[in-house]
């Protein structure tokens, strides 16, 4: 007998994206995400402005997701959002939303944890891309966490490293700032770096025991080698930005390969996936499938258009609380702060 297909309608809004998605089962039918450009002139996210237009932007995005599936709300079978961890008055437009709508289909509602699905984004049905297996190691590089977790199933994971200061995320868009360079800085920083050499300038790494990480001193080191260098030559900046941006993104991976070394001698797990937006880094990329060969290694690095923030991740986990039937009711509240 064949099993009648699920369909899901994901919704994610923790930050500053307002993003739908419809799954069929682990696949992904559609995936739309409505980047909020209004940001980028403040150099950094506005609360208020991100629940403004996610308010203007989840009707018409969710709209967009269902026609891309060629999917009939009556034909959905459960819709998923995320509940945490994000800013609160973004993450409200979407569970509200989702309540409504799970309300008026009559539908089971089932809440997400934005940082399990970026490490669960890995379990969607991809031509080309492997699924992990339990456990693994997950090295998850956002612009608002950077932890290790070991996976030991869908819904066990256990943080064994994170950061005590900054994100990565914020390391890459801090750096950019000092460097001028616009806000979100990673992704412009990535693009520089692969025209520069890597070993121009040497910064030094945080001594930090364990698998935990801090980002806070590099910042700093790289604030006062700025300083020194463009009180020496005003041009600084401009002649060597491609070396600058190389030298930043070769220590920061080189910081989060050290930490993954140690985790795989600590837990004997060879496995390592990455997830959020700092996946999307090119030298990260790289790194991580050279690892393979050298140190025999399994890697998983997701599609790119799973690695930022999108409703999809968010939709294949939907997929598997709807197979263990964890649904909430009507009462289940949004959480900036989740427990992992
Ligand atoms: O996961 P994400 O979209 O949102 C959060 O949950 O934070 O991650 C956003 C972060 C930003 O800090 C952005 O600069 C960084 O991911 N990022 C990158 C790249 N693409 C996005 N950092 C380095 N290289 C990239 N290519
Ligand atoms: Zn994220």
């Amino acid at each position: 007998m064949t099993q009648k297909p699920v369909f899901i309608l994901a919704i994610e809004s923790s930050c500053d994206d307002t993003a739908a998605a419809v799954l069929k089962d682990d696949k992904v039918l559609s995936n739309v995400v409505a980047n909020q450009l209004i940001h980028n002139e403040f150099g950094g996210v506005v609360p208020e402005l991100a629940s403004r237009a996610h308010q203007q932007n989840i009707v018409p995005v969710i709209d967009a997701a269902l026609k891309k599936a060629n999917v009939k709300k009556e034909e959905l079978s459960a819709i998923a959002f995320t509940q945490g961890p994000g800013l609160m008055g973004s993450l409200l437009v979407g569970s509200s939303f989702a309540k409504s709508l799970s309300l008026a289909l009559n539908i089971p509602l089932i809440a997400v944890n934005h940082m399990h699905a970026h490490i669960l984004a890995h379990f969607i049905n991809e031509e080309g891309f492997d699924k992990p297996t339990f456990p693994f190691l997950a090295l998850t590089i956002s612009g608002g966490h950077t932890q290790i977790v070991k996976v030991n199933g869908f819904f066990d994971m256990e943080i064994i490293g994170e950061t005590t200061d900054d994100a990565v995320g914020e390391a890459f868009d801090k750096s950019a700032k000092i460097l001028g360079l616009p806000y979100p800085g990673g992704p412009l920083v990535d693009k520089k770096a692969q025209l520069g050499n890597p070993k121009a300038f040497a910064f030094t790494k945080p001594k930090v025991p364990g698998l935990d990480f801090s980002f806070s001193g590099l910042k700093t080191a790289i604030l006062y080698f700025i300083q020194k260098k463009v009180a020496e030559n005003p041009d600084f900046i401009a002649q060597n930005i491609n070396d600058i941006c190389a030298s930043i993104q070769h220590t920061i991976i080189e910081i989060l390969m050290d930490k993954l070394k140690l985790a795989v001698k600590e837990t004997g797990i060879k496995q390592i996936a990455i997830g959020g937006g700092v996946s999307a880094n090119s030298g990260i990329r790289t790194t991580l499938k050279e690892a393979e060969k050298k140190y025999g290694w399994k890697t998983f690095v997701p599609k790119f258009e799973y690695t930022t923030d999108n409703a999809a991740m968010i939709g294949i986990v939907g997929y598997q609380k709807f197979l263990a039937e964890t649904f909430e009711d009507a009462t289940v509240v949004s959480k900036a702060r989740i427990q992992f």
